[in-house]
């Protein structure tokens, strides 16, 4: 038992206790910018505490000055004097009020704006796993902590702080006995305060990881409600919800147990205090060593301390949550991007452009290779198209060209320079893609087409719709070009999704064209229309094709038949079927398919 609570006092490798110099940091970072309002809260707080104060010695005159000297006069004056005194405490109540509240607002927003700005920089890999969840939570229960650190918890301190002063002042003033007498009980508030602190410090932690698992929870749910649904498992994810729901409620009951037996603790202590004081305090009066005036003002001293003594030892639980809130969001603040501009990186202008990987080796798990030894030489405006099974690496091919992720070894080259010695921006503003997974923006049709050239006129995205196919089902919506398409695009069919995407990648009209499936959700009459379309955009272009339908890709410059990472194959459509390999079986499979289904559809007819 004493081992465990030396282990709690001392803290342990996961309980460490915080730096302060971090909440020096919280200060200089987050509330410094606002410190006129800060400090215009600080100063009425000490204001308002110190109209209370002096409220307890207008009590002690009305005892001595009235009552013991009977002399009824003085209590107009000392009536009138109680008014003003808590008309100025409402006043500086309320300036400190909307001053403190003013300065949160603005330390919010502006905390919130350095997050997101961060989170849009971040590499992607980060948003994978748990990512997303921790992202919520650095807007959510994080900021709030840290902020309450600036705002709430501050100005409560200073203002218990500034009410235990004046009336510790106000006591010794009265009855400098009777303080010694309650020195001796510090201590004793001491002690269990720092135990239960340490306490609940380590559960503060626990809760961010819970925290965390919450909104992970909750954002796969909101986006994969749909297939939650379609595989009847509302029970299930419920059940699972539950759990982890469960295990929140466990720490904050814990945490709430331990944090409850503060309060009868400190209770007992100054109910101890309060009887030695009364018992000794009796004995001067009746001995004329002390007034009854000073007597009844160190009694109100002591009480008006009371509260502000109890808030300020659950203070430290507070500073403690938002100290350990602060230091998971300055280390998320802190982490540099892997992925950004190289010192000297230069602006990739736009021209036709060639691209070539070089001995490139990837993975994205250590240990577990996706790509390996790729070389691959594509020159400017040719198209080369890149075809194997699922899983065998050509998304990630993509992945590596636009720079999400960087190659373990060997290099991504665009007109014989590395991509890394270009400007990220400039990089992903001279490619345009058609992602495998599209995604749309929860905004009218025409923002979604203009995403990659937001300054296009209304003819040029009417423009890119038609080569898309997309203007005919775009103009039968009553709101037409305004036509909200709901979270992801959820209000459009898959097919209708992908030719708008084909339309934003006709608009950004860039150098470089990545098509990854770009046609695959459409039925074989759109897709010829929309190839014969992206024929014309793909003149003059460096483009890199993905299709799983080799129908499409016929006509490419160069085919590369990529499996587990490599590439087996290359060369023309008619070079790959001369081979004999991979790639023919492939084509044949797919051409002798299509074949049985014109002969049914010619059968059926006749
Ligand atoms: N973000 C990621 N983190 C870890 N592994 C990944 C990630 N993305 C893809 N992989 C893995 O890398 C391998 C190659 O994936 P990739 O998406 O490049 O395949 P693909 O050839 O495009 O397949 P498909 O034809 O099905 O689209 C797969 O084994 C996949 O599991
Ligand atoms: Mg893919």
């Amino acid at each position: 038992m004493l081992k465990k609570i030396k282990k709690i006092i001392r803290g342990d490798k996961n309980n460490q206790p915080i730096k302060w110099s971090l909440y020096l940091r919280v200060w200089r970072e987050i509330g410094l910018p606002y410190w006129k309002w800060l400090a215009a809260g600080i100063i009425f707080t000490v204001a308002a505490a110190s109209a209370e104060g002096y409220a307890i010695t207008i009590a002690k005159r009305i005892v001595d000055e009235t009552f013991i000297a009977k002399n009824m006069d003085s209590l107009y004056i000392i009536g009138l004097q109680i008014i003003a005194v808590y008309g100025a405490k409402g006043i500086c109540t309320f300036i400190k009020t909307l001053a403190m509240a003013k300065a949160g607002l603005l330390a919010s927003a502006n905390l919130q704006r350095r997050i997101y700005r961060h989170v849009v920089r971040m590499n992607i890999s980060t948003f994978y796993g748990d990512g997303i969840g921790k992202c919520l939570n650095y807007f959510g229960v994080q900021a709030a902590a840290v902020l309450n650190l600036v705002t709430g918890t501050i100005v409560r301190l200073i203002q218990n702080v500034a009410t235990i002063l004046i009336s510790l002042g106000l006591m010794v003033w009265f009855a400098p006995q009777l303080c010694i007498l309650l020195l001796f009980l510090a201590p004793a508030i001491m002690i269990p305060t720092l135990l239960i602190m340490r306490l609940k410090r380590r559960l503060s932690r626990e809760s961010f990881g819970i925290a965390n698992n919450v909104s992970q929870h909750l954002n796969q749910t909101l986006h994969g409600i749909k297939t939650i649904q379609a595989f009847a498992n509302e029970e299930s994810e419920t059940e699972k919800f539950n759990c982890i729901l469960n295990s929140s409620v466990a720490n904050s009951l814990k945490s709430t147990k331990i944090g409850a037996l503060r309060s009868p603790l400190l209770e007992l202590m100054i109910s101890i205090g309060l009887c030695l004081a009364m018992i000794v305090g009796g004995l001067l009066i009746s001995n004329d060593m002390m007034t009854l005036g000073n007597f009844v003002g160190f009694l109100l001293a002591l009480s008006a301390a009371y509260r502000p003594v109890k808030s300020v030892t659950g203070t430290g639980d507070t500073i403690q949550h938002g100290l350990l809130a602060a230091e998971v969001l300055f280390n998320f603040l802190d982490s540099k991007p892997s992925i950004q501009d190289t010192p000297n990186a230069k602006a990739l202008e736009s021209e036709p452009m060639s691209v070539a990987f070089e001995n490139v080796d990837f993975e994205y798990n250590p240990g577990e290779p996706v790509l390996r030894d790729i070389n691959l030489d594509v020159p400017a405006g040719k198209i080369c198209a890149l075809v194997g099974p699922s899983g065998g690496g050509k998304t990630t091919m993509f992945n590596l060209l636009e720079r999400f992720y960087e190659p373990q070894h060997g290099h991504v080259k665009i007109n014989d320079t590395d991509i890394r010695k270009f400007t990220l921006e400039s990089l992903r503003n001279n490619i345009a893609e058609v992602s495998q997974d599209v995604f749309l923006f929860n905004a009218t049709i025409e923002e979604n087409i203009k995403y990659g050239l937001p300054n296009a006129t209304r003819d040029q995205v009417i423009a890119a719709a038609r080569a898309a196919n997309a203007h005919d089902f775009i103009s039968k919506f009553p709101c037409g070009y305004d036509t909200c398409v709901g979270e992801g695009g959820a209000l459009l069919s898959g097919g209708q999704k992908q030719r708008i995407a084909i339309a934003r990648a006709i608009l950004k009209d860039a150098p470089i064209l990545l098509l990854d499936e770009a046609t695959s959700a459409l039925d074989t009459q759109s897709e010829k229309l929309i190839q014969s379309a992206l024929k014309d955009l793909m003149r003059g272009r460096t483009t890199f094709v993905i299709a799983h339908r080799l129908s499409t890709i016929l006509d490419a410059d160069i085919i590369c038949v990529i499996k587990d990472g490599r590439i087996i194959e290359r060369g023309t459509d008619a070079e790959l079927v001369a081979i004999g390999g991979e790639y023919k079986k492939l084509r044949d499979i797919q051409f002798k398919m299509s074949e049985k289904k014109e002969t049914k559809k010619t059968k059926n007819t006749k």
